[in-house]
């Protein structure tokens, strides 16, 4: 028994010292330690020695066991520390090397302008709301006192999606939105998408942004209108901005202008930017009309309002002195990293 207990450790020892992998040691562990391995056997035949016997036998066993369990371990961990070393090496970090540079992404033109006309517009206590893109004729056209007639109804300027509903053309039906909820007064801006069937040119796209302004208290007077453009094309465009507003139509205002600005890059002198007139046109506007109020429900003898829709790209492109809206659309990566 004591001879076959020392070949055991030696051919175990032999085995542990030739074996090259952490895979191989496992191996071993289980041929000679593991449930069928070399020495759970031995202890299994302990029933043909000698009862006396048994006693030193079983120590024997022990230590045995215990001494291959130990050059086991070391050998395993010399193989663990020789992989972490190759490891080490393989994965050196070189900390001179110049770091790769981040991409900071950055705010698009017309995200700028947008924030900067509602951060203007929430200043003065107004409401932003948003409305849907899809509407049907009543919200885009009915409701604003636009009859079916009108030519702005056409095929050519509106997306249809049936006969039912169709793309907005302006975010003006938010103000019904707005107005049918009965909640007054109203001070709100809506900004959003809004769709024409256009052609892509350098000012023209089928798909640009809006923000409608809608006022309705009792006492609201055009008076009001000019003194809040005025204070934000101030805000918007610098303190020394003049306004002018020149007579114009809209179905749903009356009565309903065009509000200039004058030249923030000639002051008024004319230039090429202003085309030589000293003045930019910058949105439309007007007094809401009493049959926009009445089929909102609002009583047009005690309450009045005044509304305007504000080009948005138009403010992206003026500010930044782009004159092409196509940028805008293209992502071009090298052209929005100026901004
Ligand atoms: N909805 C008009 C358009 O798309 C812009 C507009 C003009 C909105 C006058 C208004 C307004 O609210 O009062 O051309």
């Amino acid at each position: 028994m004591n001879e076959k207990l020392e070949q055991i450790r030696k051919e175990a020892i032999k085995q542990i010292e030739n074996s090259d992998a952490l895979e191989k040691l496992n191996e071993i562990r289980v041929n000679f330690l593991g449930k069928k391995g070399e020495l759970t056997a031995v202890l299994k035949s302990m029933k043909d020695v000698a009862p006396e016997d048994r006693p030193k036998v079983g120590q024997l066993v022990n230590e045995t066991r215990a001494e291959i369990e130990k050059v086991l371990e070391e050998a395993i961990k010399k193989m663990e520390n020789l992989k972490r070393e190759a490891q080490m090496k393989a994965e050196v970090i070189d900390v001179t090397l110049p770091a790769k540079k981040n991409a900071v992404g950055h705010s698009h033109p017309n995200v700028i302008a947008m924030e900067e006309v509602q951060r203007i517009f929430i200043g003065m206590g107004y409401e932003v709301v948003e409305g849907p893109e899809i509407e049907t004729d009543y919200y885009n056209f009915e409701a604003l006192n636009i009859p079916a007639d009108h030519p702005a109804k056409d095929e050519q300027d509106t997306f249809y999606i049936n006969g039912d509903f169709l793309l907005r053309t302006q975010t003006s039906g938010t103000q019904v939105h707005v107005m049918e909820k009965g909640k007054l007064p109203i001070r709100m801006i809506a900004p959003g998408r809004v769709f024409r069937s256009d052609e892509v040119d350098a000012t023209h796209s089928p798909s640009f942004h809006q923000i409608e302004g809608l006022v309705i208290d009792k006492h609201i007077t055009f008076a009001d209108l000019k003194g809040t453009l005025a204070e934000f094309s101030k805000e918007l465009f610098g303190e020394d901005t003049k306004v002018r507003f020149r007579p114009h139509h809209f179905n749903f205002t009356e009565p309903s202008a065009e509000m200039d600005i004058s030249c923030f890059k000639c002051g008024g002198d004319g230039c090429r930017f202003c085309k030589g007139t000293g003045w930019i046109e910058i949105l439309g506007c007007g007094m809401v009309h009493p049959n926009v109020l009445k089929m909102s429900k609002i009583d047009p003898e005690e309450y009045t309002g005044f509304a305007f829709g504000i080009g948005l790209e138009r403010i992206a492109l003026l500010k930044y002195e782009i004159d092409d809206m196509r940028l805008l659309y293209e992502n071009d990566a090298r052209f929005l990293k100026q901004f």
